[in-house]
């Protein structure tokens, strides 16, 4: 069984393994970014190299971001507490590629780390691409659809187009963003926790802990302005994010985030120094 500590060191090391410069988490308050209250997302503190404001010395980076989602464009304070798997604070695993390689690499590395490495199982997996848009002319993303049969052995079937909402990927109402590609997987019928909703089909992105999301692959090519509009950046970028507390429940076969070595260590403090026994995280 992979320890939390051994889910951060294996995917920094799987990375640094191709190329790939470990950078530190950035301090979750930003620097010099005034559209965003905390950093919500690994790809924070590369904003300005997105930008073409600054170069790098490397070409390929990798890290484990300190976030937190309690504002502006990604809030997670209505989800916490109700679910197993959101967090105000959390962990983001991610790799990324300035001008480097691109959709084909991101997503055959994701795929080998999963199956191969963490040793999940495939058959479990779903991917899901963009769908483009007719209100802004923006494209479906079939190349990426394409190379998911291409570079991994997943079966068509199991890769799904979304809109916007799931699979165009913005940091904040302004800044660098893009078409994604996600990675989720299917927990089985018995984690579903929407069985007393009427009508509910169990479904990658029908909002049930059947289905999760694990993985975030980011086609960064646009930088969205102040007044709304899309600007077309120079170079293209690979940004993506893994939440480790969801990646630690899977391999830790645990059914809540809240039940793996990163927060029971802290539950059973909490219990010893309060004298109440805990017994489960998903008792309501
Ligand atoms: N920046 C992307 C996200 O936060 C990877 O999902």
């Amino acid at each position: 069984m992979f320890t939390s500590k051994e889910i951060r060191s294996t995917f920094i090391d799987f990375f640094k393994d191709r190329g790939h410069q470990f950078v530190p988490s950035a301090p979750v308050v930003p620097i010099g970014d005034e559209t965003l209250l905390f950093i919500n997302a690994g790809m924070n503190q590369f904003k300005d190299i997105f930008l073409g404001m600054t170069k790098p010395d490397y070409t390929r980076a990798a890290n484990s971001q300190k976030c937190i989602r309690v504002s502006g464009k990604h809030n997670d304070l209505e989800e916490v507490g109700l679910d197993t798997y959101h967090h105000t604070f959390f962990e983001m695993l991610g790799n990324w590629s300035f001008d480097d390689y691109f959709k084909a690499e991101a997503i055959e590395w994701a795929w080998e780390l999963l199956t191969k490495v963490y040793s999940i199982d495939p058959d479990k997996l779903w991917a899901t691409v963009y769908e483009g848009d007719q209100t802004d002319g923006s494209d479906p993303d079939h190349e990426a659809a394409a190379l998911w049969t291409k570079v991994t052995p997943i079966p068509k079937e199991r890769v799904l187009y979304f809109g916007k909402k799931d699979n165009f990927w913005e940091m904040g109402a302004s800044g660098p963003c893009g078409p994604c590609s996600e990675i989720h997987i299917d927990l089985g019928p018995d984690m579903c926790d929407r069985k007393h909703v009427a009508g509910h089909k169990c479904a990658v992105n029908s909002g049930c802990a059947r289905f999760i999301e694990l993985w975030n692959l980011v086609f960064i090519q646009f930088n969205r302005l102040g007044d709304g509009t899309l600007e077309k950046l120079p170079a293209r970028y690979i940004d993506t994010g893994a939440g480790l507390e969801r990646i630690a429940a899977v391999l830790q076969n645990k059914q809540s985030n809240y039940d793996t070595d990163l927060f029971m260590p802290i539950i059973d403090a909490i219990a010893d120094l309060t004298g109440h026994e805990y017994t489960s995280s998903l008792e309501s």
